[in-house]
């Protein structure tokens, strides 16, 4: 394939109206604090969907403010493409959902399921989708409403993840801008580290399947920290090798926001100082697919991300699934 081929062309960002600190949780009962999420994480706080907020709703107002950005209406768009490992329903995908919500009367419509890597998926899938099916415009969202599956009694998970939602418009290339490389890969024998491990249809949902949380999201901690250091790495050296550029030639490196230390370590691996690194994650957490469309959405409206400029994207998440993409803008 030709590059660049796909190019973003307008993004937008919605979280929920209610924060929740890390203070907020001695007033839910869980045995932790301030100090130790701050240390081991980063994060200070995040947002919690509420009554009549949903993946749809948070992902509609994002790609709203994406299309209006891009100077596209909803009715000229190809594909809805979005990343989500908390969608709405199973059955059918939360973006057929969307596009009925915003009125996109000529998308298809799918959701990836690439957990935290979903929005990087998802621009490499829209940037397929350009380059063979001739598609002009296509609508990519990261977007979770993680809360909902955690367990709230697991200390060890619900301090860490919040809710929210990137829109990205995608376009064919103009002037050179666009998408320079891509990378991804997975590796599924490591699954059981970071998953659901009931509530599908291998072992639908029972009393005893509630009554033991298996429903919601468990994590080996230290082991999926020490395989996204590792993995976060690799998708960065490669993405510089597939656009033929090094590490100077980053103006801004936009990691999924996980917990400050795997950025910070991900930052020195690839040479890039601190301040070339867009952090949130003190104040969302970890929003998964929708953190690195959100953090993307922060920094082209706060004009740290200016024309010309070329940005890499590394994420790293449940599957395992990593990935990364070097893109100019
Ligand atoms: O989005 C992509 C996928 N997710 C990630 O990338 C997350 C990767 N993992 C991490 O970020 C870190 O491993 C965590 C933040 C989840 C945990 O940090 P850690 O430094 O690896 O801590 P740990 O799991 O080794 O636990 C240390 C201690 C344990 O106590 P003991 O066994 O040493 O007595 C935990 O029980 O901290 C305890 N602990 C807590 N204490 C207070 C675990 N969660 C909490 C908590 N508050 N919320």
């Amino acid at each position: 394939m030709k590059r660049p081929t796909a190019m973003i062309a307008g993004t937008g960002h919605a979280v929920p109206k209610r924060v929740l600190t890390n203070h907020d949780f001695a007033g839910l009962g869980i045995e932790t604090s301030d100090e130790w999420i701050v240390e081991r994480t980063g994060i200070r706080q995040r947002f919690i969907a509420g009554e009549g907020e949903s993946l749809t709703s948070l992902s509609a107002d994002a790609a709203r403010q994406a299309m209006k950005a891009a100077g596209v209406t909803a009715p000229e768009l190809d594909f809805i493409v979005l990343g989500t490992a908390s969608p709405d329903r199973l059955l059918p995908a939360t973006a057929v959902e969307v596009q009925a919500a915003i009125g996109a009367t000529r998308a298809a419509a799918l959701d990836i399921c690439a957990a935290c890597s979903g929005w990087v998926y998802g621009m490499q899938v829209a940037e397929g989708l350009m380059a063979t099916s001739g598609a002009e415009t296509v609508l990519v969202i990261g977007a979770e409403t993680l809360s909902r599956i955690v367990n709230w009694k697991d200390r060890n998970t619900c301090v860490l993840f919040g809710d929210g939602a990137g829109a990205t418009i995608v376009k064919r290339s103009t002037k050179g801008r666009g998408i320079l490389s891509v990378f991804s890969r997975s590796d599924g024998t490591l699954a059981d580290l970071l998953h659901r491990p009931a509530g599908g249809a291998l072992r639908p949902v029972t009393p005893e399947v509630l009554a033991e949380g298996s429903n919601c999201i468990t994590m080996a901690g230290r082991e999926v920290f020490k395989n996204a250091v590792r993995s976060m790495a690799e998708a960065c050296d490669r993405a510089l090798d597939g656009a033929k550029l090094s590490a100077t030639d980053i103006d801004l490196l936009i990691p999924h926001q996980a917990n400050i230390r795997i950025i910070e370590a991900t930052a020195k691996h690839a040479n890039m100082p601190l301040e070339k690194v867009y952090v949130n994650v003190d104040r969302f957490g970890n929003t998964s697919a929708a953190s690195i469309p959100i953090a993307l959405d922060e920094a082209l409206r706060s004009g740290r991300i200016k024309e010309g400029m070329t940005v890499m994207f590394v994420a790293f998440g449940a599957g395992f699934t990593w990935g990364s993409l070097v893109v100019r803008f």
